[in-house]
């Protein structure tokens, strides 16, 4: 064998090495986490860290609180460039049992991190926005459904309520200061709607009440997401107060349950609690409303209650496929109107007018 050949044999197998290497390296690097089964509150921890450190810059872990058994609440914000920006708000998991909540919000976060660099909608959106999402709110009532079979259908937090030890837990979704303590609630601690010994006296409602209210003015729209049903919620769940913009949400709601509708089928339900649920109060959804956030929804994901809240794992993807579209409908409408962007029906209308104008300039010259 010549040198020159030789040569060359030897730099093709460096290339080689060379390129298994980076290969080796880039499959160091991808998260190999399974979007469409359930997560112990470790693995989610663990892929929470491990998206902070594959996007560098973009995704933060932000503490913001303590749960009543000492776990730090976690949300991951995802923001591109470093000005400040308007926001959107997410939450899973304020209900422990309600499984298929935190699968949503860490399938939510990768749709986000998967398309913003290549879906011109979503880049122009994290240009002017960014995104908080908490993936497991309670997160001590979620630890304790994954311990044994006999809690999986825990809901409240884990504190002890004011009746004794007999009973444990608060009704995270009841303990928001808005309109605490009127309606659909219980005084009992055993009960499951049982609002705490005062308004906020959880410290997981504490949380999400201090870190929101820092940021109102940047929060647009307010999304935490539940099961089951298969409904849109829209403020409020008191009968007998309305939101200002209830025909605006209406509407706004209404498209995200066609959007929802168009992936696989699944008719979503809009409506206020009373009007569509059962009337509540304290629940976070109301108090981002009653602050002034000006979008504030509850997504009651799959199903209608053939499964309930023990959604089976071959159902994890077609719901967060579908309530995905949904949420980014709602997105899509907060930002655009924020920033006076119009939308595609009115692009689509100028574009004509446009198109008849230069007709009618450019054939003007042969009449
Ligand atoms: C949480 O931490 C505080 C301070 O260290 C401690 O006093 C308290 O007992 C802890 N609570 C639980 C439920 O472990
Ligand atoms: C499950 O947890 C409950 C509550 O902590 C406990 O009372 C029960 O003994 C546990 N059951 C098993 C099989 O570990
Ligand atoms: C709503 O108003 C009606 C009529 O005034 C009253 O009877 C009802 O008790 C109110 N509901 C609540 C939950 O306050
Ligand atoms: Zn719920």
């Amino acid at each position: 064998m010549s040198q020159s050949i030789r040569g060359i044999l030897v730099l093709l197998v460096l290339a080689g090495l060379g390129s298994l290497g980076r290969v080796g390296k880039c499959a160091e690097h991808r998260v190999n986490y399974d979007y469409f089964k359930y997560h112990t509150m470790a693995e989610i921890t663990g892929w929470m860290e491990q998206l902070e450190k594959e996007h560098q810059g973009v995704v933060t872990i932000v503490p913001y609180g303590q749960t009543y058994e000492n776990r730090s609440i976690t949300l991951l914000k995802i923001s591109v460039g470093s000005e400040k920006k308007k926001a959107i708000w997410m939450d899973c998991g304020i209900h422990s049992r309600e499984w298929i909540s935190p699968a949503f919000c860490q399938y939510f976060v990768k749709q986000i991190l998967d398309t913003y660099q290549t879906d011109e909608k979503m880049k122009q959106m994290l240009s002017n926005m960014d995104f908080y999402i908490t993936p497991v709110l309670n997160m001590d009532g979620y630890v304790y459904t994954w311990q044994n079979i006999t809690n999986r259908l825990w809901r409240k937090s884990r504190s002890p309520g004011n009746c004794g030890d007999s009973c444990m837990g608060t009704d995270l979704n009841r303990n928001f200061d808005a309109n605490w303590g009127t309606v659909g609630v219980s005084r009992n601690c055993c009960s499951e709607v049982y609002n705490g010994a005062k308004e906020l006296s959880e410290t997981e409602a504490q949380a999400v009440t201090s870190f929101v209210l820092g940021k109102r003015n940047e929060i647009m729209c307010f999304l935490t997401i539940h099961s089951y049903g298969q409904l849109i919620l829209l403020p409020y769940g008191h009968p007998n107060v309305s939101a200002p913009n209830i025909d605006e949400l209406m509407s706004v709601g209404v498209a995200a349950a066609e959007a929802i509708k168009n992936v696989h089928g699944m008719s979503y339900t809009v409506g206020t609690s009373p009007n569509v649920l059962y009337p509540n109060s304290g629940s976070s959804r109301d108090w981002a409303r009653l602050i002034g956030i000006p979008y504030t929804f509850t997504f009651e994901l799959r199903d209608k209650g053939e499964h309930g809240f023990k959604l089976p794992e071959d159902q994890i993807q077609p719901t967060c496929e579908e309530a995905y579209e949904g949420a980014r409908s709602i997105i899509t409408y907060v930002h655009d109107k924020t920033f006076n962007i119009p939308n595609a029906a009115s692009t689509l209308i100028a574009t004509i007018w446009m198109v008849l104008l230069t007709l009618c300039l450019t054939s003007a010259p042969l009449l």
